[in-house]
């Protein structure tokens, strides 16, 4: 399993239901990585997407611990284990798992690669990924770094210790 995510220098995620900046090139990244594949998200994550809708040519598996919450087009889970039951029918998919913060921690141990847009600059923030580089995760590969709007970022490829 794989953990997606585009982080600042502080692993900072999101403020007020949104993302950090806006870059067109991650945007890109991350639609190659998960395109034809699985993505996990928590409710919030799933309100973020444009229109509030799933990302299309995606299975999308939406967490919720609300008994009458649904989604058209998602598939939803209302806990970890129902999330790890309906993963099984999609062997031979690759599944990232793609926030928020909640859901990173949650699938943190459940995950061997992690993809890590990282920004060379610090936000204000209310969401955090756990930060891999203290919790001696190590960088497997590393991308040149982009710059975009007048923000420089790095694609990082880490693998748990
Ligand atoms: N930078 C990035 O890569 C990235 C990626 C994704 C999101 N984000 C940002 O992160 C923020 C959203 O993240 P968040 O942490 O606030 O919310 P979130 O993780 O997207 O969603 C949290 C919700 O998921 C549901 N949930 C989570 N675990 C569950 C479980 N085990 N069982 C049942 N339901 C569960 C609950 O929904 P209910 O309340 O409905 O029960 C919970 O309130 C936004 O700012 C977004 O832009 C950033």
């Amino acid at each position: 399993m794989n953990a997606i995510t585009v982080v600042d220098e502080n692993w900072a995620i999101g403020k007020d239901g949104g993302l950090l900046a806006h870059l067109p090139g991650d945007l890109k990244y991350y639609k190659e990585k998960t395109l034809g594949n699985v993505i996990v998200v928590g409710r919030k994550t799933l309100e973020s997407f444009p229109g509030g809708k799933p990302l299309p040519g995606r299975t999308n598996i939406v967490l919720t611990a609300n008994p009458h919450f649904e989604a058209e087009r998602c598939i939803v889970c209302r806990s970890k284990d129902e999330v790890l039951a309906k993963l099984q029918a999609f062997d031979g998919q690759e599944v990232f798992i793609a926030g928020g913060a909640a859901v990173y921690q949650q699938f943190l141990d459940d995950c061997d690669a992690f993809y890590v847009t990282k920004i060379d600059a610090g936000f204000a923030a209310d969401r955090y990924f756990p930060n891999l580089d203290a919790l001696g995760y190590q960088v497997r590969w590393e991308s040149p770094a982009q710059e975009e709007n007048g923000i420089r970022y790095r694609f990082l490829k880490y693998r748990r210790p």
